[in-house]
């Protein structure tokens, strides 16, 4: 009898003539996928492939189906979804890039929360579950062309209710990291409830993803600075939970970021293969991931026609000492920066942290890791290091110098300096993180030939509290921003480089998702939400639209 099925099909990369194909099976196969094939590798008794397929023709459809051993597994016989499809880049077509972050995994019916959970604000409608609906009653080229997932794919800390009833029955949840992940096992239960709803995995099959990791893949706040590191490492259970984190991330996001080519050239991605058993290699390299901030670079790129994306890592490769902090390693910011240089019609930066935030608390940010560092003096360092940890003081403005490196390289992108022919029309950073949403834009001056903008979206499902959403429109004000500046001034911390703006009213707290539209050197925005109060089938409603380029 041939395997089964676990996880998957997920689409995860798609370029002008190949694709990779990633799934988790009940035991070692072959996974094929046109005419394509793949052997497992396992992993502490799981089993996974990554298919790559090459040689497609540009700009056109292939329907796929997944057999196991050569029985055919995906699509189901009774299957009531399109079938799955793979769709190739055209080189100078249009690109339609939908985007968003923080989907926690929660039932899909009232009150859409945990049973026995008191909580009367619920986690409401999924925006990528509405997504999906509204896909399936429309023609192919409605279609996003790409998913783009900005971090808290998965809440390790804030499991789903089939992980909770699997910890429970595993282990003492009174003990050690109680209700949240503590290993690779826990891990796999959280990653299938995220992606294991029928609609979810269908969309996920037919629409490739570009992912990037966030605090909770991990642990709320994780990385937040070295003191945090130091605390969590006491823990005893933090080297399992850490380890299982990257395991993980590796297979169920990283590895699908990557091009055929690039996994071709990937050192670890070969001696997974060649062991079989990957398990000792996986979880050595995954405590080196940890300890050792160089050496492996999670940021990448993936280019559809002339639009370039860079996805940067705004978590794993932070250097966190205390003087020195950076929210990118030096070796890892070398090839970003490298990857920035070209002519583009459009150049899109992934970053699951904004780089432009509400200007008060940019201000906070800044002041606080001032005072973390000493600036007010040793108590007042302890204070700081508390509000920094209780407050999630973390962001891009929080590792002051890397703000500034950042702004400076969007800055020179737009003045052209990076292109030989035209700069691009527009620059995007697309994030996600705070569980808000909103479009800003920068103004670098007269140089500038291109505009930049940040464009967030957050949360597709996990709305915040009314005390947080208050905290968060008072960012936005011109008191918070004067408070802020005070603060600054006294921390002595210099003024941000440039400044920046909203672009409409008030930031947005629905659960949400937001679509990029490029057609040539044309750009428009849309943010969509879903509404706690809709029917069975969720819908998406228009929020706001707005026209970059
Ligand atoms: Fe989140």
């Amino acid at each position: 009898m041939a395997p089964e099925l676990i996880l998957g099909p997920l689409l995860r990369y798609t370029g002008e003539s190949d694709a990779t194909v990633w799934v988790e099976t009940g035991a070692a196969c072959e996974v094929e996928v046109l005419d394509h094939r793949a052997r497992t590798f396992e992993m502490e008794g799981h089993h996974y492939a990554l298919v790559r397929i090459t040689d497609l023709e540009p700009g056109e459809t292939f329907e796929y189906a997944v057999t196991l051993d050569g029985e055919k597994a995906w699509p189901e016989e009774d299957s009531r979804f399109p079938p799955p499809v793979i769709r190739t880049v055209a080189p100078e077509s249009s690109l339609t890039l939908s985007f968003g972050s923080c989907r926690i995994s929660m039932p899909h019916e009232p009150p859409y929360t945990l049973p026995g959970d008191a909580s009367s604000d619920g986690y409401e409608r999924d925006a990528l579950y509405a997504l999906a609906l509204r896909m399936m009653r429309e023609p192919h080229d409605t279609w996003p062309d790409a998913l783009l997932l900005l971090g808290d794919q998965v809440y390790a800390d804030e499991v789903s209710p089939g992980t909770r009833d699997f910890i429970r029955s595993r282990r003492d949840p009174d003990t050690g990291p109680g209700e949240t992940v503590a290993d690779f096992e826990e891990y796999t239960r959280l990653y299938w409830d995220s992606w294991k709803d029928p609609v979810v995995r269908w969309l996920l099959s037919t629409v490739p993803s570009a992912m990037i990791f966030d605090d909770h893949d991990v642990h709320d706040d994780w990385n937040t600075s070295e003191a945090w590191v130091r605390q969590m490492r006491k823990k005893w259970w933090w080297e399992e939970r850490i380890v299982g984190a990257f395991m993980s991330y590796w297979i169920y996001q990283h590895l699908g970021n990557l091009s055929p080519r690039e996994l071709a050239e990937d050192d670890l991605f070969g001696k997974v293969h060649e062991a079989g058993d990957a398990t000792r290699i996986l979880r050595e390299f995954a405590h080196r991931a940890d300890r050792e901030v160089a050496g492996t670079r999670w940021s990448y790129h993936r280019d559809f026609g002339n639009v370039r994306l860079l996805m940067l890592d705004s978590r794993a490769g932070r250097v966190l000492e205390e003087g020195q902090r950076s929210m990118i390693d030096a070796e890892e910011w070398t090839w970003i920066e490298e990857k920035a240089n070209g002519d583009f019609d459009h150049l899109l930066f992934g970053t699951s942290l904004p780089l432009l935030m509400a200007p008060g608390l940019h201000r906070l940010e800044a002041w606080n890791e001032a005072v973390c560092a000493g600036a007010w003096g040793g108590p007042a360092a302890k204070a700081g290091e508390f509000l920094r940890q209780l407050i999630d003081l973390e962001h891009w403005s929080a590792f002051h110098d890397s703000f500034e490196a950042l702004a400076n390289l969007l800055r020179t992108v737009a003045s052209g300096e990076r292109s030989d022919g035209e700069p691009p029309a527009s620059i995007v950073v697309l994030s996600g993180d705070v569980h808000h949403g909103y479009l800003a834009e920068a103004d670098f001056g007269d140089d500038a030939k291109t505009p930049v903008y940040q464009a967030v979206c957050s949360p597709m499902r996990n709305p915040l509290g009314l005390p947080e959403r208050l905290a968060m429109r008072f960012g936005w004000s011109g008191l918070a921003k004067r408070i802020g500046m005070a603060l600054t001034r006294l921390a002595g911390v210099e003024e941000p480089s440039f400044r920046w703006h909203m672009k409409h009213e008030a930031p947005w707290f629905d659960n949400q998702v937001c679509t990029l539209r490029l057609e040539g050197r044309g750009a428009t925005l849309e943010f969509e939400k879903t509404r706690p109060d809709d029917p069975e089938d969720p819908q998406l409603h228009d929020v706001f639209r707005y026209r970059l380029a």
